[in-house]
C-alpha cells in the first residue's frame, strides 16, 4: 500500500468572478492535471457554487469547495446559506474563520466553532484557517471530538495578498503546533502561494489555500502539480 502523503489544494476565489469568467475558467479544466495523492478544490462564491459542480461532474480528483458557511441550521436566518444546503449542491470543505471573515464580518472563534459543527453534521468537511496568535484559542472553542475531524489551514496575515510568503522553516514549526493541539490533522499553507514557490511547502504541509493565484488555471494548475512527489 502506498504510503504517499496526501495533499488537498483549495482554490479560494473570494469575491472574484462573475459567470463569463467562471466559464472560461471552467472550460481550461482539462488542463488540470492532478496528482493521485492530491485533491483539488474548487471554492467559488455561492452563486457559481452550481455551475463549477456541473463542470466537475465526471472528475473525481476535483471538489466542491465553500468559502463559508452559516452557523446555524435551516431556519428563519435570512441570507444565511446553511451546511444542508451547501452538501445537497455537492459542497464537500467548507472553509471557516479566513482572516477576511473575522476582520470584515467580525466572526468569533465561537462562531467559526459552530460553523465547524454545522459543517460536521452534514458530512462536509471544514478546513479552520488560523494564525499563530489564535491557535489555541480556536482550538479552545471546538468541541473536543470535532478538533480532529477537521482540516487546520495555516494562514498569517501578512502573508495573504501580499507577495510575502512564509519562510517554509516558520510553516513547519506552526504545523506542529496546530498538530500538537488538534492531533494528526493535515495542515494547510496560506499566503502568497504561487506557482513558483508551493514546492518549498510540500513537506512541510499538506497542501494549500490558494487566493490570487488561484483565478488563473495556468497557475492554479501549476501549484496543484507540484504536489506531485518527485521521484
Ligand atoms: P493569497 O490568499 O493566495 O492571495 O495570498 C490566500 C488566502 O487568503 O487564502
Amino acid at each position: 500500500m502506498s504510503t504517499a502523503t496526501q495533499y488537498w489544494v483549495i482554490a479560494n476565489w473570494k469575491s472574484h468572478k462573475t459567470t463569463t469568467d467562471v466559464s472560461a475558467w471552467l472550460t481550461k479544466l482539462p488542463s488540470l492535471s492532478v496528482p493521485a495523492q492530491t485533491t483539488a478544490i474548487i471554492a467559488p462564491p455561492f452563486p457559481y457554487l452550481g455551475h463549477v459542480a456541473e463542470a466537475i461532474q465526471n472528475q473525481p480528483t476535483v471538489s466542491l469547495g465553500a468559502q463559508d458557511v452559516s452557523p446555524y441550521p435551516m431556519g428563519s436566518y435570512t441570507g444565511a446559506v446553511n451546511a444542508k444546503m451547501l452538501h445537497d449542491v455537492g459542497v464537500k470543505y467548507v472553509v471557516v474563520g479566513h482572516s477576511e471573515r473575522r476582520r470584515y464580518f467580525h466572526e468569533t472563534h465561537l462562531d467559526v466553532a459552530q460553523k465547524v459543527d454545522q459543517a460536521l453534521q452534514n458530512n462536509i468537511t471544514p478546513v479552520v484557517c488560523v494564525d499563530v496568535e489564535y491557535i489555541e484559542a480556536q482550538f479552545q472553542a471546538i468541541a473536543p471530538d470535532q478538533a480532529s475531524q477537521c482540516l487546520v489551514a495555516y494562514e498569517p496575515l501578512a502573508a495573504i495578498g501580499t507577495g510575502r510568503n512564509e519562510p517554509v522553516d516558520h510553516v513547519a514549526e506552526v504545523a506542529e503546533r496546530i498538530k500538537q493541539l488538534f492531533g494528526a490533522v493535515p495542515v494547510l499553507y496560506g499566503g502568497s502561494v504561487s506557482g513558483a514557490n508551493a514546492r518549498e511547502y510540500t513537506l512541510v504541509s499538506q497542501g494549500f489555500i490558494v487566493g490570487g493565484a488561484s483565478l488563473k488555471m495556468a497557475e492554479f494548475s501549476t501549484i496543484v502539480a507540484a504536489t506531485q512527489p518527485l521521484k
